[in-house]
């Protein structure tokens, strides 16, 4: 194991039935004006919002409606929310959704404080934010993990650019899998996929041998495919659901990237293929990791036949892969990029600007040229 500090600061309330109970305990740390942030109407439709707005009221805050949070956030959007938080001298911001809700607040939290532009500041200076308008985080889809980190995803529409921006923590987070019922089923297995992807992103970086955080990310990726395969039985199954709310958290809380490195090459080019598509990230993912995995299964092959056995049963580390393949297939998750939902068509041209654009990761299997990063999308078509 690297060295390394580990410190947590989100309270995490975990239950079905939960959401109501938490959101009472923590209305003391949320001051008067609460900034009420959610996304394009879906918790206005299955009642979380006239709940979580009637606790408030009923507690005598000030609400601040901050709506239409879009999948695959934007700056803009950031911008707007942070203007509204100042003008209104929000005292706490709570984040009511998904990654995308989630990720938006945390960014809008620190810009809030700051005089300077923030992307500027982290991408121009290096410098991160180190304090911003204290938040709370109520998950209503899971997969990301996004309520368990400082890390936003952000799309800068201008730039052609998808990326982190460093924002501040939840002070809590309330993982209620009540609240999750209503998302639907693709939803919630592009949500699952996500999860078993930043567990194998996170495997596939350098790390000792006989690490515990390697054991733990193989327990996720197994949990998580076991919980999905419940789920296409009875997509109803709570229990699933909240299983694979946990893991969700697990796999981005940090907790398997401690004393280690990571990979998140598929995350890269997932990310640029989003910023020029819009594309749904889960998706993304499951078109773009078997073909991923296929190019790098040479240089990590001990890994990837470790992952085979323990995930999925399977003998060798291709037929790992493989095996990977056909379990995307069997959750009727997409398979080929021209299965995703785009924002435009997708041509090689779109396909060589994401891989000139992406990142490469150095501390994952072996380094990607840009050249193969196209092969690669090429292979997804
Ligand atoms: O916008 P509304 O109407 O709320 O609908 C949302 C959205 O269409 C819907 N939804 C949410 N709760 C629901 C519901 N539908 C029915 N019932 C409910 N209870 O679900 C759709 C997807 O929501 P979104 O928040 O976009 O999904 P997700 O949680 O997958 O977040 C995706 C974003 O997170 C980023 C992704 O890149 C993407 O921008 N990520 C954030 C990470 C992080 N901060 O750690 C890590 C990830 O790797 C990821 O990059
Ligand atoms: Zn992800």
């Amino acid at each position: 194991m690297n060295e390394f500090t580990f410190t947590y600061p989100t309270k995490v309330y975990f239950g079905e039935g939960t959401a109501k109970k938490a959101l009472s305990a923590e209305l003391g740390r949320m001051g008067n004006t609460v900034m009420l942030a959610s996304g394009g109407g879906s918790i206005r439709a299955n009642g979380i919002y006239d709940e979580v707005k009637g606790i408030l009221e009923e507690a005598g805050k000030k609400i601040v409606d901050f709506s239409g949070i879009m999948p695959n956030p934007t700056y803009a959007k950031v911008q707007e929310g942070a203007a509204l938080a100042r003008e209104n001298n929000v005292d706490f911001i709570l984040a009511v959704g998904g990654g995308s809700v989630i990720d938006c607040c945390k960014v809008i939290s620190a810009q809030a404080k700051l005089d300077e532009d923030i992307w500027e500041m982290e991408y121009g200076s290096y410098k991160f934010p180190s304090e911003g308008i204290p938040m709370g985080a109520v998950v209503t889809v899971s997969g990301t993990g996004a309520e368990m980190n400082s890390g936003a995803v952000i799309t800068c529409e201008d730039k052609n650019w998808k990326g982190p921006i460093v924002g501040v923590s939840a002070d809590f987070a309330v993982l209620d899998p009540a609240y999750t019922a209503s998302v639907p089923k693709m939803q919630v297995l592009s949500g699952a996929f996500d999860t078993l992807s930043h567990a194998m992103e996170t495997y596939l970086g350098n790390s000792d041998r006989d690490n515990v955080s390697d054991d733990v990310a193989l327990a996720v990726m197994r949990n998580t495919v076991i919980n999905m395969r419940r789920l296409l039985e009875d997509i109803n199954d709570m229990q699933a659901r909240g299983n694979l709310m946990w893991d969700s958290a697990m796999a981005e809380n940090g907790i398997l990237k401690v004393g280690r490195l990571t990979d998140f090459q598929a995350h890269q080019i997932e990310h640029q293929l989003g910023a020029y598509t819009d594309c749904n990230h889960g998706q993304g993912l499951a078109v773009i990791h078997p073909v991923y995995y296929r190019h790098i299964v040479k240089d990590a092959e001990e890994k990837f036949a470790r992952f085979a056995k323990e995930v999925f049963g399977a003998e060798t580390a291709e037929e790992g892969i493989e095996a990977l393949q056909a379990f995307i297939q069997e959750c009727g998750l997409p398979t080929k990029l021209s299965e995703l939902k785009s924002k435009v068509e997708i041509t090689p041209e779109i396909l060589r600007k994401v891989a000139d654009t992406s990142n490469i990761i150095k501390c994952g299997p072996r380094e990607l040229s840009r050249d193969e990063i196209y092969e690669i999308l090429t292979e997804c078509m």
